[in-house]
């Protein structure tokens, strides 16, 4: 697989879904033909912009100025950061604004954030006047790769992540990639990996090229856009194929089913960042797989080798506070998944490994044997 060695033009990537296909632009600044791009895509439309604290700091003046000189009236809403803005409370925050802002049917919402931002202002675009448009900027490696494309919006509710929500596509995706320069290292680590998932799950060819290409995509060359738009085509292929996820995008839900319990285990804190779960749950689904006999042990310890090479917490000892404070035990894990969307009819559905770049869905997977398995990480990770 060869790689471009210098920045190159902005990278396109088709999401296909008939009258509701969008572009995802990927390249070093391009925030600032946002503007542009979207008064060729909606002449004369006026926009809202939501976004955080943080973001807003650093990106808001760049996106207003964009918007501004393409001649797009715009106001903007920020709520607070984190996942806590994902609920009943920033959903009527966000609307109401958005009804101040008097934003009708035929304006656009701005997404401009992570993946907080993203739900939440995609779910709000979903409900406001039945639905308005609304385009995706994001600013966090995970919202690039994973949670701005493919339509997924919504907001938690106190008994799960992501129980409230629709299935609302974007008009259009803008992913800057010099604007991850300002995020955190652990920030940018986490949205890593939802990109080797991409790799684990369907890509062996790209999973191999990530284990010796990762630390360009943290300097940030090219080595970076070619990461993301890999990562994009193919979660668009995936969408496109079963937008509802009524079969194959369930794939994308690698390393979730544990890592969701686990978020919830530590109560969706700074303890665990949902990249970080989603890295310990694939490592897990791996060795899950290996003991279900369906890949080697080796498959399953370059998976974690190399999300721990990446930075990555990998083992549940891993987890922030898990030797002081413990997790929940593996009924209480047990019931965290029961809550998730990924049960149905009292049966587990995990994604599993056949090999290194090709998961497959299991749907039966039966409760005892996974009480069983997670019983004896608990244990031996806490010796
Ligand atoms: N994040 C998984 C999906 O979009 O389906």
């Amino acid at each position: 697989m060869t790689v471009p060695l210098k920045h190159s033009d902005p990278i396109t990537v088709n999401v296909a879904l008939g009258d509701r296909t969008y572009d995802i632009i990927i390249g070093r600044d391009v925030l600032p033909s946002l503007g542009a791009r979207i008064s060729a895509l909606r002449p004369g439309v006026r926009t809202a912009i939501v976004t955080d604290r943080t973001v807003a700091k650093h990106w808001l003046k760049a996106t207003e100025a964009s918007l501004a000189e393409a001649g797009i009236a715009t106001s903007h809403i920020v709520v607070e950061e984190g996942e806590g803005s994902k609920s009943y409370a920033g959903l009527e925050k966000v609307s109401e604004a958005l009804i101040a802002a008097k934003i009708e049917r035929n304006d656009l919402v701005v997404a401009l954030g992570g993946g907080v931002v993203g739900d939440l202002a995609g779910f709000a675009a979903a409900i406001l006047r039945r639905g308005v448009d609304f385009v995706q900027v994001p600013t966090s490696l995970l919202a690039q790769v994973d949670s701005s494309v493919g339509g997924k919006t919504g907001i938690n509710s106190p008994k799960g992540k992501n129980l409230l929500g629709a299935f609302h596509q974007p008009v259009l995706v803008v992913a800057d990639t010099a604007v991850l320069d300002t995020l955190s290292p652990r920030q940018f680590r986490s949205g890593y990996a939802e990109v080797a998932k991409y790799g684990v799950l369907g890509d062996a060819a790209f999973f191999a090229w990530l284990e010796a290409n990762h630390a360009e995509i943290v300097r940030g060359g090219s080595a970076r856009e070619h990461a993301i738009a890999t990562s994009c085509r193919a979660k668009a292929a995936i969408v496109a194929r079963d937008e509802r996820e009524n079969g194959e995008r369930a794939l994308l839900n690698l390393g979730h089913t544990f890592g969701h319990a686990l978020e919830a285990a530590t109560g969706f804190s700074d303890r665990l960042f949902h990249g970080e779960g989603v890295s310990v749950g694939m490592v897990l689904a791996a060795q899950l797989s290996a003991q279900l006999g369906m890949i080697g042990d080796a498959d399953a310890t370059r998976v974690q080798h190399h999300l721990a090479e990446a930075g990555l917490p990998t083992r549940l000892q891993d987890i922030a506070g898990f030797t002081q404070e413990g997790l929940a035990d593996a009924d209480a894990l047990m019931g965290l998944m029961a809550q998730d969307k990924k049960v149905k009819r009292g049966k587990l559905t995990f994604i599993l490994l056949e090999a290194v770049g090709q998961a497959v869905i299991a749907g039966d997977v039966e409760p005892a044997l996974v009480h069983d398995f997670l019983a004896r990480k608990l244990a031996a990770n806490k010796m």
